[in-house]
């Protein structure tokens, strides 16, 4: 049996959708940990197209029961709407699924307030999905927050909303925002509540279950390293723990069970809104790596930064996560470029004599060094059809090669297309 951990290695949307999909047809269970709808994991395979955002990616098996961990925070619109698209597309979900009512829920105020404090910020701001992801934490770890538990007893709900929106309309007015409605809060919740009521109940118990039975269990991260709200380039981050300690915390399960963790890493560089991004790339070499490699994002559509291939970010993501391999994912986005770049290290006007490590400052600082490069030669023709390493062209394996040498982590598999089958495996 193997607990196997997939976590993003950049500033998300490495492809971690797809390799749990890859990894997930013998899984007795997959389980989100961490994160809420902010998240956006694309599966390609032949059930159809998937954007999910709550739902971890097993369901295609009927055999792996889906868990959502009380890590992860609900919106309930969400997950209505996600288990309906998986029914319709023909696949029995609820009797599969899973979440924990110690889930805290995102109330309308959590966005709003999100607004206000982006909007607050000016150009400081954080740039984040707007989907209420810091609020809804903040209340987590303030004891202000709302469970699915809560829902579950109507009266209890509607004391905790009434004295939350005791505390939040005042800001709202505060900003010449319109204010909430107790009636309106509570019967839209509760609604929503009813509908998937079927579906609350605690997995610690099969979690811990399968565990005894030495089941295969995988644990799908959402967002990634650098976007933790500790490790991150705080405070350009996002508000959960996205390393796959937080996996520990976020489903109560023992670090001393998780035995394998699969970092997942693009060819390249990308991030969505604000903050440092050292190989940032404004040039025509970025214009190629967005459109090639479509990066617009799942959640909010917004073009995303672009970069080259960020070593020295990638191996300390590796050390945090303490990672025991690595997937390269959108190598086939590099076809077309006659030169690459990978970056090493990078220089500081505080000693311009050594080379720096991404974890020695902070954000500000992170926005002031320059990255030292080596360069490569690329390939030039598709790797799409590519299914054996051996048949990559010589400078994409010899891309590879280096990336593994520099990271120091082996790389098990290579992704040269969205769909489930285009991977190649690396021994
Ligand atoms: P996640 O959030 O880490 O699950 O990643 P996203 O789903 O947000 O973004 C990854 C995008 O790249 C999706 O549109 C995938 O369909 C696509 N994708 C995944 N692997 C590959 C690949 O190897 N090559 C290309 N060209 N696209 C890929
Ligand atoms: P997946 O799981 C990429 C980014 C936002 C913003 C910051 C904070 O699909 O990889 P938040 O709404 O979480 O408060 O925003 O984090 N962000 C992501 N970027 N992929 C994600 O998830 C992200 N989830 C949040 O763009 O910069
Ligand atoms: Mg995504």
């Amino acid at each position: 049996m193997t607990v196997t951990a997939v976590v993003g290695a950049q500033w998300g949307d490495e492809a971690k959708g797809k390799i749990v999909d890859v990894h997930c047809q013998d899984a007795a269970i997959v389980a989100r940990f961490n994160g809420g709808d902010n998240a956006g994991h694309t599966v390609v395979n032949r059930y159809g197209v998937f954007k999910l955002r709550l739902t971890p990616n097993g369901f295609y098996n009927p055999k792996t029961i889906c868990v959502i961990g009380p890590g992860v925070v609900i919106n309930l619109a969400t997950l209505i709407a996600e288990i309906e698209m998986i029914q319709k597309s023909g696949i029995d979900l609820v009797g599969r699924l899973w979440v924990s009512p110690r889930c805290h829920v995102i109330m309308p105020y959590h966005p709003m307030l999100e607004s206000v404090y982006e909007e607050a910020k000016g150009s400081g701001r954080t740039g984040t999905t707007r989907r209420g992801i810091g609020p809804v934490y903040a209340d987590k770890v303030s004891y202000n927050g709302i469970r699915l538990v809560d829902l579950a007893n109507e009266t209890v709900f509607a004391e905790k909303l009434r004295v939350q929106l005791a505390l939040k309309n005042p800001i709202f007015q505060a900003f010449g925002q319109e204010t909430l409605n107790m009636d309106a809060v509570l019967q839209e919740k509760n609604r929503q509540f009813a509908r998937i009521r079927g579906v609350v109940r605690e997995p610690f118990g099969l979690l811990q279950a399968a565990l005894v039975k030495g089941d295969n269990i995988l644990l799908e991260g959402a967002q990634a390293a650098l976007l933790d709200n500790v490790w991150g380039t705080y405070p350009y981050v996002t508000a959960s723990n996205t390393l796959a300690g937080g996996a520990a915390a976020g489903l109560g399960l023992a670090p001393r069970w998780i035995d394998r963790v699969i970092g997942v890493t693009k060819a390249y560089t990308t991030r969505v809104g604000a903050g440092p991004m050292p190989t940032e790339l404004l040039d025509q070499n970025g214009q190629v790596l967005l459109n090639e490699g479509q990066e617009f994002g799942t959640v909010t559509g917004r073009p995303r930064r672009c970069g080259w291939f960020d070593a020295a970010l990638v191996r300390f993501t590796a050390q945090l996560n303490g990672m025991t391999e690595l997937v390269l994912t959108k190598l086939d986005v590099l076809d077309t470029l006659p030169v690459l770049k990978i970056c090493v290290g990078y220089r500081s006007n505080l000693d311009l004599q050594r080379i720096w490590e991404y974890w020695e400052g902070d954000a500000r600082w992170l926005d002031t060094i320059e990255p030292v490069y080596v360069e490569i030669e690329g390939w030039q023709q598709s790797t799409r059809l590519v299914r054996d390493f051996s048949h990559l062209p010589m400078q994409a394996q010899a891309y590879v090669r280096r990336i593994e040498q520099l990271v120091g982590v082996r790389i098990s598999m290579v992704s040269v297309g969205p769909d489930r089958e285009e991977i190649i495996p690396v021994s």
